[in-house]
């Protein structure tokens, strides 16, 4: 089926009751650059904790995965996370994947630089779409590497699917690395998605600059407030934006009015315990997993084998 366009996608959302916007529009340049910022905050644990037990657990995912294979990562970006997996497993192939096709050209030219030899290969595409890989990629030993808790972006049943589509993109030999979000103290979870210096506010809000560009809509970004929680029930931060005052929206060929205390829906991050995510992965087809925690037992790497 074909994909709707940004304008579909966006109206579809925001006629909705209650609205939405989906997350994948929070990445325009701006957005891309305040969630690095994110990544240093104090507040913002997922990404030092994750780097860290790469760190310190290398000796064992370099153990457990192997040298000579094919590196698969899933929203390289500037590649930052791929050269230090480089390093440590040293591949024979490296494909990066990821929307924005121009930038990851660059960022794989840059790891063929630093590792001669290395056949590094950029491929763009939605993996949320489904990744097809060039032909030629070797399929022996490949490892689909997943990073930075990204698959708690996306509800239970659309992850399931994206698990059983890296799953097809591997044989038997090969493996999964991928970073999740533990479920931990409610305070510490809602600061990190709500910051003293205002920069996840910042980073929600600018969702509707993006989306003022993409579909010629008039939301003044001032009227809207950040709002970030943990839904326990559902174990997930919920994002939202919130009308600070009745807010009447005009797009070509639409209109919404937003009364005063009205929210969108701009994300949610689900903490996944790791029984559970074990579980999800042994339905999509991974049955053998090994978990790195930190100490806090706040985040997890998992290395899941067929
Ligand atoms: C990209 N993703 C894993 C981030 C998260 O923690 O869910 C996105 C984010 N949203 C607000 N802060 C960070």
């Amino acid at each position: 089926m074909p994909l709707p366009s940004p304008t579909d996608d966006i109206t579809r959302g925001l006629n909705q009751r209650p609205a939405s916007i989906s997350p994948k529009y929070f990445y325009d340049q701006h957005g891309s650059e305040l969630f690095e910022e994110i990544t240093r905050l104090p507040e913002y644990y997922p990404t030092r904790t994750e780097t860290a037990l790469m760190q310190q657990h290398a000796d064992g995912i370099a153990r457990a995965v192997g040298p000579g294979g094919t590196l698969i990562e899933l929203g390289a970006g500037n590649c930052q996370k791929a050269r230090t997996l480089c390093r440590l497993v040293q591949p024979a192939c490296f494909v990066g994947v990821d929307i924005s096709a121009d930038f990851l050209q660059a960022a794989v030219q840059g790891l063929r630089d630093d590792f001669p030899g290395l056949d590094a290969r950029a491929v763009g595409g939605d993996m949320t779409q489904g990744v097809v890989l060039p032909a030629d990629i070797p399929r022996k030993g490949r490892l689909v590497f997943y990073p930075g808790s990204s698959i708690g972006n996306f509800d239970p049943p659309h992850a399931l699917e994206l698990l059983a589509h890296m799953r097809e993109l591997i044989d038997d030999d090969g493996g999964l690395l991928i970073g999740i979000d533990l479920p931990k103290d409610v305070q510490v979870l809602e600061a990190a998605y709500d910051d003293a210096a205002g920069v996840t506010a910042a980073f929600n809000r600018n969702v509707l600059t993006h989306v003022n560009r993409l579909i010629g809509s008039d939301f003044d970004v001032q009227q809207w407030q950040h709002r970030a929680f943990f839904n326990q029930e559902e174990s997930r931060i919920e994002m939202h934006l919130e009308a600070l005052a009745d807010a009447d929206v005009r797009w070509p060929g639409g209109a919404r009015r937003f009364d005063q205390g009205e929210r969108i829906h701009t994300e949610n991050s689900y903490k996944y315990p790791l029984p559970v995510f074990t579980d999800m992965l042994a339905r999509a087809g991974f049955s053998r997993a090994q978990a790195w925690t930190d100490d806090r037992g706040w985040f997890a790497v998992l290395h899941a084998r067929p």
